[in-house]
């Protein structure tokens, strides 16, 4: 089969089976930066009302540059990896400073952002700015793993560089901002770690697992 199969099938899929979450009715860089740094080590349920607290006391990056870091921690409190906050803050401050408060929209400065890692930069432009950056975070590792019956860790060295070649191959050129959203949801909801619903999968037809009946075999080690 073609690379584009899979972003013509996953926003296929996505367009019926999306989920409505709040960071997706936005196209502010700064929510969306916001989403994706609680969503880094914190499932979905938990980070929903942790994020619309957050914001209803820092709507836009200057009241959070502005806060104390007290301020922040008190609101980041529950959500665990304090670490998050504090980059969090950190990076406020950095757009404020040397952006002006606006968001910067290249990958390398984003990349360059406290607690901003490649996977992280890559959902946010492709997200926020609708611009083609692939995003290897744990589900669309997982997903790429299936569909390619990757041998090795995921997390080693050489299966890594191979995820990020294939991540890029499939982000699509047209609708970046709905292909990172899908690939994430399709890791969340049915490429689950365990039991993954292979039979409501817009990829199965594609997955070189699914075909061996394989699915539980991958990843083979590291995160699942
Ligand atoms: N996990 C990380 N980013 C996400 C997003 N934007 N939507 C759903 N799950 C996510």
């Amino acid at each position: 089969w073609a690379a584009e199969e899979v972003g013509q099938r996953l926003l296929a899929w996505y367009g019926t089976h999306g989920r409505h979450l709040p960071w997706r009715s936005t196209r502010d860089p700064y929510r969306i930066w916001l989403s994706e740094i609680m969503l880094q080590q914190t499932g979905v349920t938990t980070v929903v009302p942790y994020y619309e607290k957050f914001l209803a006391a820092f709507p836009e990056v200057q009241a959070l540059a502005a806060a104390s870091f007290d301020q922040v921690l008190e609101l980041w409190a529950g959500l665990g990896y304090y670490r998050r906050a504090r980059h969090l803050h950190e990076a406020a401050r950095k757009v404020v400073a040397d952006f002006g408060g606006r968001f910067p929209e290249q990958l390398e400065a984003v990349m360059a952002l406290p607690g901003v890692g490649r996977s992280t930069a890559g959902a946010i432009v492709s997200i926020a700015f609708d611009r083609k950056a692939p995003i290897l975070d744990g589900n669309v590792r997982r997903v790429l793993c299936r569909l390619l019956a990757l041998r090795g860790n995921p997390r080693s060295g050489p299966v890594e560089k191979q995820l990020w070649h294939w991540a890029e191959v499939f982000t699509p050129e047209h609708h970046p901002h709905d292909y990172a959203q899908a690939i994430m949801d399709l890791g969340a909801t049915v490429c689950m770690p365990r039991y993954p619903r292979c039979e409501t999968c817009p990829l199965s037809g594609l997955c070189q697992a699914f075909w061996r009946g394989e699915q539980d075999n991958f990843p083979e080690r590291g995160e699942r």
